[in-house]
């Protein structure tokens, strides 16, 4: 209906309470290095890289110069058939920083797009092998592998779910793996819980190897509250995949570009999978990008061996668009020129402590950390689920502090660029205001 007189009416929100931020809303009007500034003039301490994805920090020249440039000079150019300079250096570039082997990308919009793609690049290099009876896509309980589809129906996030029918047919899950009566407050990886991982040969005991194509699993789990993976799981994973010739797929929308140091959590954490999802960090959020990385030998298998002519049928309109690329390259320069990919390990002992500090706080059941990411789970209310982490971002931000509550759980993600001084302000200013949160 035109003559609608509510600005904030038409904006259909994503993943919001509409109506609870139409009554209060907040909103963030510019940015710079590790703040937002806010509508009513404050400066808000980015403690989550925007949704864990502005790594290098808010609006740097670097990369705000390299998309004017280029949006004055190339403002799109179509990849199907054709092809322009920037998106073949970015691929270069991103190959380089992959775990060994891992050294094709396709270029996407979203991690979405990303895991999407992924997943059929799975289902492609099946068929390419003659192994076309694997169709199966098998994910993890606690996942979230974005909103497509196919994200959905390997993710495990029952609201992502319940409104949207079936899904994908053929998907089943590993169980997950966060156990709070075993590993609460650990430090560094839970120790329990590799076992998990022979779920795996559960699904392959239940539904035959032979049809199976991948597994998807976040490395770390980071969107229902930093979950990390028990010592030895991913390589338990990785194990039972290769006995079974089950690709395995790791979907780092937020660990890839520096978040758990290095530049993959792959080769921080010594597990290569087969094929890699990554987006966010990769321009730095400056434009929408994603990109899926695959191993040269898979690449291989279905490019060589098709028939002339396209021989995967995908693609995005703006897979490698202009903006994107120059804002990849650029937010690159500046994660090697500044060294951001080993900040994680450089502050990560001083961030860890700085969050176990919070133990002993009101409603305090968890702490867990690793690189430059924490999750402080707390008690949910009984009547309430969620109420106590929505009510501890509220008054973070009206105190200066962007965090983000999933459940009951605050994680926290900030710029690589973060200091010493703004860490200990971070968890100062959370520990005062839990204790005054019911
Ligand atoms: C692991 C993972 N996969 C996929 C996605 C979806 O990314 P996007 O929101 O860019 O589609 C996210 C978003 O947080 C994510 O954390």
């Amino acid at each position: 209906m035109k003559g609608e007189n509510d600005p904030l009416a038409s904006f259909w929100m994503p993943f919001t309470a509409n109506r609870a931020y139409k009554a209060h809303p907040r909103q963030l009007v510019s940015a710079s290095g590790m703040h937002y500034r806010s509508a009513d003039g404050r400066e808000i301490l980015d403690g989550t890289a925007g949704l864990w994805c502005c790594n290098a920090g808010h609006c740097r020249p670097e990369i705000t110069e390299a998309i004017a440039k280029t949006a004055a000079t190339l403002d799109f150019a179509p990849t199907f058939q054709l092809g322009h300079p920037l998106a073949f250096e970015l691929a270069q570039r991103v190959a380089a920083l992959m775990p060994e082997g891992l050294d094709r990308v396709f270029f996407t919009n979203s991690g979405s797009e990303s895991v999407d793609t992924a997943l059929k690049i799975a289902l492609a290099v099946q068929r390419a092998r003659a192994q076309g009876a694997r169709t199966r896509l098998i994910g993890r309980e606690r996942g979230y592998h974005g909103v497509g589809f196919g994200g959905i129906s390997v993710g495990g996030i029952v609201g992502n779910r319940r409104t949207f029918g079936i899904g994908l047919p053929g998907t089943d899950h590993l169980r997950h793996t966060h156990d709070l009566t075993r590993n609460a407050f650990s430090r560094g990886f839970p120790q329990h819980g590799a076992e998990l991982a022979d779920d795996l040969q559960r699904l392959v005991d239940l539904h035959g190897a032979e049809t199976i194509a991948a597994v998807i699993v976040e490395p770390m789990a980071g969107s229902t509250g930093v979950l990390l993976p028990p010592v030895g799981y991913l390589q338990r994973l990785r194990d039972i995949c290769d006995r079974h010739g089950i690709l395995l797929i790791f979907d780092e929308v937020i660990t890839a570009f520096g978040r758990v140091g290095g530049a993959t959590a792959a080769e921080s954490w010594g597990v290569t999978p087969d094929i890699l999802t990554m987006a966010k960090g990769l321009t730095n959020a400056a434009v929408p990008m994603g990109a899926v990385a695959v191993k040269r030998e898979l690449h291989d298998a279905v490019v060589d061996h098709a028939p002339a002519g396209i021989e995967f049928f995908h693609g995005y309109t703006y897979s490698g668009h202009p903006l994107a690329s120059a804002a990849g390259l650029a937010a690159l320069d500046i994660y090697s020129a500044e060294g951001l990919f080993d900040r994680a390990k450089q502050l990560g002992g001083y961030w860890e402590d700085a969050a176990h500090d919070l133990k002993g706080r009101r409603s305090v059941i968890d702490i867990r950390t690793t690189g430059l990411v924490a999750g402080i789970e707390l008690e949910p209310r009984p009547d309430a689920p969620g109420a106590r982490a929505t009510e501890l971002f509220h008054a973070c931000f009206d105190n200066g502090l962007l965090i983000r509550a999933t459940g009951d759980i605050i994680a926290l993600s900030p710029p690589l660029i973060v200091g010493k001084a703004e860490i200990d302000e971070m968890f100062s200013l959370l520990g005062d205001l839990l204790d005054v949160i019911d």
